[in-house]
């Protein structure tokens, strides 16, 4: 059991391969906690027994837990094995019906995320994207596409590639004024910073329990407001029935709550470390957390601009808890990092870096230190001028 209060230092210690690496990736992917790695073994040796009762009581755990997480009710609460997932099931609830039909896309939002509501233009959906790259104000561009024929406002908390933060809860005001619904994908955001849905008013949020939540790939969380309505989800499975356990192929039928969005048997793996990935997140002022991995963006930033690197930086009060370099081979810079011990997140023409409660000022030392080494080796790939 860990302590409440924990500080970064204390934090840091639950990470063993912290000692020899740097994690600059959380935006892709956490490290693997000591939690972590004590409720994988959980996990097998449960498997030497009859684990569904455990299996379930983890699972009861996570949807609990989540909810305290997210300022929601467990009741809110679906298990999804993926974002993409959680996008489809809020998509499959709505009837694209009469003038209502149009959903609006953040143009920064995840290409899945992205996807599947272009998949849904078979159903009569009406998809327009909003450019909210960094530069843009994002408010008013969503504000001036907004009208009578808007169903859905689709956003990221923070973009995945520029780390913008978009300011939601005034989206979620322009969005109700015109009677629409807001979902948000809070991928690059919950855990690290507060995440609350009744501060942001979103309709629907869905999140990755793999980045910032400091579990594994696999598990998703989906939070809706009224759960029930609208049409039943399409995409189901025994997880979604009233009595799950009463195992009836003949009978169909939905639970009030946000179950009803789930599908079958999730990722078990998945679920003890959003277990043990919680329990860590419970135990932080993620306030605090904000506050330091602010600080430590800046910090960074700073230091890698007086060298001449090209980022994208948004303002202050929309920067997110990564940090974004423009290099035109990252993968390159990115493996020379990883053989000198660094771990950073490349994307098409730019290099993710991410801080956690885990990540200290040293980190930034030796990853600057480290990107000017290959800089002045001539590696190929500078990309300090456009
Ligand atoms: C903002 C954002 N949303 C969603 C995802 C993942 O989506 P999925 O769980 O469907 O793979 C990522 C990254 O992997 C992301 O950065």
């Amino acid at each position: 059991m860990i302590e409440p209060g924990l500080t970064p230092a204390q934090v840091r210690q639950l990470f063993p391969s912290l000692q020899h690496r740097v994690h600059l990736a959380t935006c892709a992917i956490a490290p693997p906690s000591t939690p972590l790695t004590a409720a994988l073994h959980l996990m097998l040796a449960a498997l030497l027994t009859t684990p569904w009762p455990e299996f379930e009581s983890m699972t009861d755990y996570v949807r609990e837990h989540a909810a305290t997480v997210l300022g929601a009710a467990t009741e809110q609460i679906a298990l999804v094995p993926s974002v993409s997932v959680g996008t489809y099931q809020v998509a499959s609830t709505q009837r694209w019906r009469g003038s209502r039909r149009r959903v609006l896309v953040s143009a920064s939002d995840f290409p899945g995320v992205a996807h599947v509501w272009l998949a849904q233009q078979v159903r009569g959906c009406d998809v327009v994207f909003i450019d909210t790259a960094a530069g843009t104000d994002p408010l008013d561009a969503y504000r001036a596409a907004l009208d009578e024929h808007t169903a859905l406002v689709c956003a990221p908390l923070v973009t995945y590639r520029d780390g913008l933060r978009l300011p939601i809860s005034d989206l979620a005001h322009a969005a109700h004024q015109a009677g629409a619904k807001l979902v948000v994908d809070a991928s690059q955001a919950a855990g690290v910073m507060p995440v609350d849905v009744a501060s942001l008013d979103c309709d629907y949020l869905i999140t990755t329990t793999s980045k910032y939540l400091l579990g594994l790939p696999g598990l998703a969380l989906l939070y809706a407001r009224h759960p029930a309505a609208g049409p039943k989800p399409t995409l189901t499975g025994w997880q979604a029935r009233q009595h799950p356990m009463a195992f009836d192929p003949l009978t169909l039928d939905w639970p009030a709550s946000a179950r009803r969005m789930e599908t079958g048997t999730p990722a078990i793996a998945a679920v003890y470390a959003a277990v043990a990935g919680l329990q860590l997140i419970e135990r932080l002022d993620l306030t605090a957390v904000h506050q330091h991995v602010t600080s430590l963006v800046n910090h960074a930033a700073q230091r890698l601009r007086a060298h001449g690197e090209r980022l994208t930086l948004p303002k202050a009060e929309h920067r997110g808890a990564h940090l974004v370099l423009h290099d035109p081979q990252p993968q390159v810079l990115a493996d020379w990092l990883e053989r000198h011990n660094v771990l950073t997140a490349p994307r098409a023409g730019v290099l993710r870096i991410a801080f956690h409660a885990f990540n200290d000022h040293e980190d930034v030392a030796q990853l600057c230190d480290a990107i000017e080494r290959h800089r002045s080796h001539g590696m190929a790939g500078n990309g300090r001028r456009p």
